[in-house]
């Protein structure tokens, strides 16, 4: 969605743009190099992506800064009221996905962590959620973040297993749990809802967009600027419709995007991800 990023951008002033999520710095660099008058705070709470992209963008010398940081602790953030734009791409990086040791990914063996952050020892590893969680909690996490159908199927030949701490353990476990032409007919990955669901709840990623929303409404109702967020989650995409509504509602600005704007099919074609982005956009102004 990058290129329908831009052009939201190019309407309104862009001298102070927060990107964040950083990632690779693929929004970054582009932000960079399209707005040449531009400089760009990068944050993301996963420290190799942090390291990466400050090596990768360091030609733009003080024009790009990165940081870690958690978006849901915004506030923390020196001079956050004072950015132009906020933008947000949500999800998992391709760097993650394709770091086997990190255990995002179920097309590669690796110890099931999932942490974005995995120096933050507080949050617990998909293989403690896993093993620690009873059937119940397990059957919640995969029907709420995963919307997978035989989430009490799966969670209940979890139990019945010795504790798994591989992805590819629970690969196969999925495998040999969900009958046959339930497999064929899926059209995609049997492990990729549950995979994408113990991803967001180790990283408690719904509660820290509702955090992030609660800032960007303080930051945003100060001055003018432009928030766009990126989702590949329906959960996700109600929490910013919702707030953006309020926001209108209390009149503070104005939603941009009646309707939510989606890849164009040469995108969904180039790269399977992009098929579910939603990308809402919302101007702060006071008129
Ligand atoms: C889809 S990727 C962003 C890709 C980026 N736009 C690019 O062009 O390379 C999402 C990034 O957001 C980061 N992220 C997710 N939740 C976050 C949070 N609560 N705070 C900061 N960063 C977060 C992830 O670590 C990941 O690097």
């Amino acid at each position: 969605m990058l290129s329908e990023v831009l052009s939201l951008l190019s309407n309104y002033p862009h001298a102070k743009i927060l990107d964040g999520t950083l990632g690779l710095g693929g929004y970054s660099e582009a932000i960079l190099e399209a707005f040449p008058g531009s400089e760009v705070l990068g944050i993301d709470r996963d420290n190799e992506a942090v390291k990466f992209s400050r090596e990768r963008l360091k030609v733009y010398g003080s024009r790009f800064t990165a940081m870690l940081q958690n978006f849901g602790r915004l506030s923390e953030i020196p001079g956050i009221d004072g950015y132009d734009a906020y933008v947000f791409d949500l999800g998992v990086s391709n760097m993650q996905l394709a770091l086997p040791e990190r255990g995002f990914s179920f097309n590669a063996d690796g110890p099931l962590d999932m942490r974005m952050n995995p120096d933050d020892d507080s949050c617990p590893t998909a293989a403690e959620i896993l093993n620690n969680s009873d059937a119940e909690t397990l059957t919640e996490i995969f029907r709420l973040y995963g919307e997978e159908r035989y989430a009490r199927k799966i969670a209940s030949a979890i139990k019945r297993h010795p504790p798994i701490t591989r992805t590819s353990e629970l690969v196969d476990l999925i495998r040999e749990t969900l009958p046959q032409p339930v497999q064929r007919k899926m059209g995609t990955h049997p492990a990729r809802r549950v995979f994408q669901a113990l991803r967001i709840y180790v990283n408690n990623e719904t509660g820290e967009l509702e955090a992030l929303l609660k800032s960007l409404r303080e930051v945003s109702a100060m001055r003018e600027a432009v928030i766009l967020f990126v989702s590949y989650h329906s959960l996700e995409d109600r929490l910013i419709k919702r707030a953006f509504r309020e926001w209108q509602g209390e009149g503070i600005g104005k939603v941009l995007t009646r309707h939510p704007m989606t890849p164009s099919p040469e995108e969904t074609e180039r790269n399977y991800k992009a098929r579910s982005a939603k990308l809402r956009a919302f101007f702060t102004s006071r008129d």
